[in-house]
């Protein structure tokens, strides 16, 4: 009963929210509730602010995992590592750990504990910098980028090491420049560290801001990126998950999860993406370029260069994961949040089961008797089957079909990235990997969904032996018929593993919850790791609603609107 204490004071605090003159009183930033509840508690003092009657006692615990005292119950989850341990692990201990350091929230503690300073303030409002190793990740206060020369390039920006030359980034601050060179290892590729723009780092006599020498003071927190590329959603997301690990180290203040930020993209092109609506996620702020900038010199109040796409051990694209585990909760975390920030709906799972086929419009990679497999499948009565050509539709419309979907089959290609948004329960069904096997069973493992993919050699039967741009056969180069029979196979096989036939009925759920069953311990009657928000969201009853689900509770859910 203590939650419908709590309910009400919730309650209140919502309406205070939404009053246009609320500005003084407490502002809570746009979070699920899983990680609203983490961020009040990485930052208790907010929590004195909220009504007195309105905490929760059981998840007072609750943190990242990041945190150097997080227990691994407390986490926001743990790492899936069943059977023995194999490889190069020494222990099941190990084996845990080290998938927890590579992939999940461990990283981020890591990246924590490296931040060191390269350039000290001698007051609280001169200039710093300060970066974790190999200079991956570093954020600093009142620097001045001279972009005066980029105005004058003839060729368009990107992937470029040489933007800045020396003495174009200046500071007033406690350089060490041994330390800051001893950092340079990194710097092979733009896109491995910030090494390229800072090896050009020097120090300005007089403090910035006063100097006289900024042609535009940039006030809003900026991250400027270097980005992995537009048009291809695996490399893409890769950007926007580094950026979302990024939000993790620069967590110092309790401003870490604001939108009113600017995002600054180091290149000279204009910015344009099938995925753009991701940053809505981040800024509220059009993108800039350097075209926007390119001509002045610029003084940025507060900017951070987040973690990049193609860290050496680095997360996502280059990630080393350890054998026999999966379920990383950053990534898990990481799908939630974008999936909340743009508001993409959420129905809860149905007797049948929702199949989504993706198409391709291509030229390779094409599935010749589709028609065939789809018709056939259909047939099967526990199926909902919805075949789509997402480059039809915009990326929000294909996050609702993602986000609703039990079972995602596709070919080998990069709208299988989508796999970040299925629902933790789902199963990644990769159709034919094109002997690339391990991008999206990767993918799948560290965003913890199943996944499956052909594996009859014989059953699969390729148009030619492809035709690489470069010459040489190729098997990404052609397309594909399969046989009927193995894919009805495949697909049940998938449809078997399905949990959530054993979610308890409604009125049975709410018993168990007054009777205080928590989610962790009624999961064996419902199995569905969402159980919560799905009983949030199909019953529309609240009497159970902790704070922080009743807050977020208008944006996790919107199972009226697309019914
Ligand atoms: C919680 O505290 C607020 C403000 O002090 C009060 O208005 C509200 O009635 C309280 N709620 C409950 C359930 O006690
Ligand atoms: C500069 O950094 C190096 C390497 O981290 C360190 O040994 C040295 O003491 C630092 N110098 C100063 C003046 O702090
Ligand atoms: C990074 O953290 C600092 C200090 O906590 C904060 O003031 C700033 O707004 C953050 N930067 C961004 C871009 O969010």
């Amino acid at each position: 009963m203590l939650l419908l204490l709590i309910l009400n004071g919730l309650l209140s605090l919502a309406v205070a929210q939404t009053t246009p003159d609320a500005k003084h009183t407490l502002s809570l930033p746009n979070l699920p509730s899983d990680h609203l509840i983490r961020y009040l508690n990485t930052f208790p003092k907010l929590k004195h602010q909220l009504p007195s009657n309105a905490t929760t006692r059981s998840t007072s615990s609750a943190c990242w995992g990041h945190e150097r005292d997080c227990s691994a119950e407390a986490r926001f989850q743990n790492p899936h590592c069943a059977g023995d341990h194999t490889g190069w692990a020494r222990s099941k201990e190990a084996q845990v750990q080290t998938f927890y350091y590579q992939a999940d929230f461990g990283y981020i503690q890591q990246q924590l504990m490296e931040l060191t300073p390269m350039c000290m303030p001698k007051y609280l409002t001169d200039s710093s910098l300060e970066c974790t190793r190999y200079l991956r990740f570093c954020r600093g206060r009142n620097l001045l980028f001279d972009l005066r020369d980029v105005a004058q390039r003839e060729e368009r920006i990107r992937y470029h090491m040489d933007v800045l030359s020396p003495g174009q980034l200046l500071g007033h601050c406690d350089l060490n420049r041994t330390r800051l060179s001893a950092e340079m290892e990194h710097i092979g590729s733009a896109l491995q560290s910030w090494g390229p723009e800072l090896r050009n780092f020097a120090v300005l006599p007089k403090p910035v801001l006063e100097s006289g020498l900024c042609d535009l003071v940039v006030n809003t927190p900026t991250f400027i990126m270097k980005i992995d590329a537009t048009y291809n959603m695996y490399h893409h997301f890769c950007d926007f998950f580094n950026l979302y690990a990024s939000l993790f180290v620069n967590q110092s203040h309790p401003a870490a999860f604001n939108t009113d930020v600017q995002i600054l993209i180091w290149e000279t092109y204009p910015y344009d993406s099938p995925f753009r609506d991701t940053f809505k996620a981040f800024s509220q702020r059009p993108v800039w370029t350097l075209s926007d900038l390119e001509g002045k010199r610029v003084c940025f109040r507060n900017v951070v260069l987040p973690l990049l796409p193609r860290m050496i051990f680095g997360l996502f694209y280059n990630t080393p994961i350890i054998q026999g585990c999966s379920n990383s909760g950053l990534f898990r975390a990481f799908s939630e949040f974008i999936l909340h920030r743009l508001q993409i709906p959420f129905k809860p799972p149905q007797r049948r089961l929702r199949i989504t086929y993706l198409s391709r419009r291509t030229k390779y990679r094409q599935v010749l008797n589709e028609q065939d497999l789809l018709s056939q499948l259909e047939e099967n009565d526990d199926y909902l089957v919805q075949r789509v050509s997402y480059e039809r539709l915009s990326f929000t419309e294909q996050l609702a079909i993602t986000r609703n979907t039990d079972i995602l089959i596709g070919m080998h290609g990069a709208g299988l990235t989508h796999l970040l948004f299925l629902p933790n329960w789902a199963c990644i069904f990769e159709l034919y990997n094109c002997e690339d096997p391990n991008c999206y069973k990767d993918l799948a493992r560290l965003r913890g969904v199943r996944y499956r993919t052909w594996e009859q050699r014989e059953l699969v039967y390729p148009q030619d032996e492809g035709h690489h741009p470069e010459g040489g056969a190729h098997a990404k180069f052609t397309n594909y018929r399969f046989d009927v029979e193995e894919f009805l196979h495949l697909v049940s096989q998938a449809a078997s593993e399905k949990v959530f036939t054993f979610l308890c009925p409604a009125p049975i759920c709410t018993i168990l919850y007054f009777i205080g069953f928590d989610r962790k311990s009624y999961a064996p009657y419902a199995t569905l790791p969402q159980a919560e928000s799905y009983q949030i969201c199909s019953r529309q009853t609240e009497s159970y609603l902790s704070i922080t689900e009743a807050y977020s509770r208008q944006t996790e859910c919107y199972p009226s609107k697309t019914e």
